[in-house]
């Protein structure tokens, strides 16, 4: 089973709630929420209030990717608003494992992630309290960014981390994936994806661009030529 989880940043938040009941119709299985604080990325979108409105327009899991210095201080408000899964930075926390207990503890999913320029390493004491490895694609702070290839390996190295744990943890990506890249990605080893652009970009609207990213990911590939 392959997770996919549009992320609202590229959403229209004119018309967020429809926006999300587009995603789930069509199939996405989690609703990716990008926090971002100004300080740990240049870039600031949304806060609790937002998960919040989420939590009432959807079902489905609400992934939440904490782009923020020091999120122990905001993980029981994210909790509170109804967040299913919290995923933090190595480089952004103090205490990484005191900060995943503390996530555990509130009854959400914990996940680790790390930029691209950070050694897979720096999380391989952590496999054991998550749920979750999200290794980053682009480097975080926009949609609409470029995936960078030479993340790759690093997804390879992760699936081999998880396997060997042993983990049963989703790996997941997150950035710049597409229809043209996803198959790549999920031969490398990742198991659940996560597309703002090319979910809410796509010309026909979200629901096409989950349905596109689905048959990408999922399709049978066509038979080898003879
Ligand atoms: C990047 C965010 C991503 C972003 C992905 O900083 O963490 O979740 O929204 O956007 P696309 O899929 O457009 O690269
Ligand atoms: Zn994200």
């Amino acid at each position: 089973m392959y997770i996919l989880a549009p992320s609202i940043l590229s959403a229209d938040f004119t018309r967020l709630g429809e926006e999300i009941a587009a995603c789930e119709a069509a199939g996405a299985d989690w609703i990716h929420v990008d926090v971002m604080d100004g300080h740990f990325v240049p870039n600031l979108t949304m806060g609790p209030f937002i998960v919040e409105a989420c939590r009432r327009a959807t079902r489905l899991p609400l992934d939440v990717h904490l782009m923020v210095e020091r999120p122990e201080r905001l993980i029981e408000a994210f909790a509170r608003a109804g967040a299913s899964r919290l995923t933090v930075h190595v480089e952004a926390c103090a205490d990484l494992n005191a900060t995943l207990q503390a996530i555990a503890a509130l009854g959400c999913q914990p996940g680790v992630t790390l930029n691209p320029a950070t050694p897979i390493d720096r999380l391989a004491a952590a496999i054991p309290l998550v749920d979750l490895v999200l290794v980053m694609t682009v480097h975080p702070g926009y949609s609409g960014q470029a995936f960078m290839a030479e993340t790759l390996p690093k997804v390879r190295q992760a699936r081999q981390m998880l396997d060997a744990a042993p983990s049963s943890a989703w790996l997941e990506v997150d950035g710049g994936i597409s229809a043209v890249n996803i198959r790549q990605v999920r031969e490398a080893g990742a198991t659940a994806f996560v597309a703002a652009s090319a979910v809410f970009n796509h010309p026909e609207g979200a629901a096409a661009g989950v349905r596109a990213l689905r048959a990408a990911l999922e399709g049978k590939t066509p038979p080898a030529a003879n």
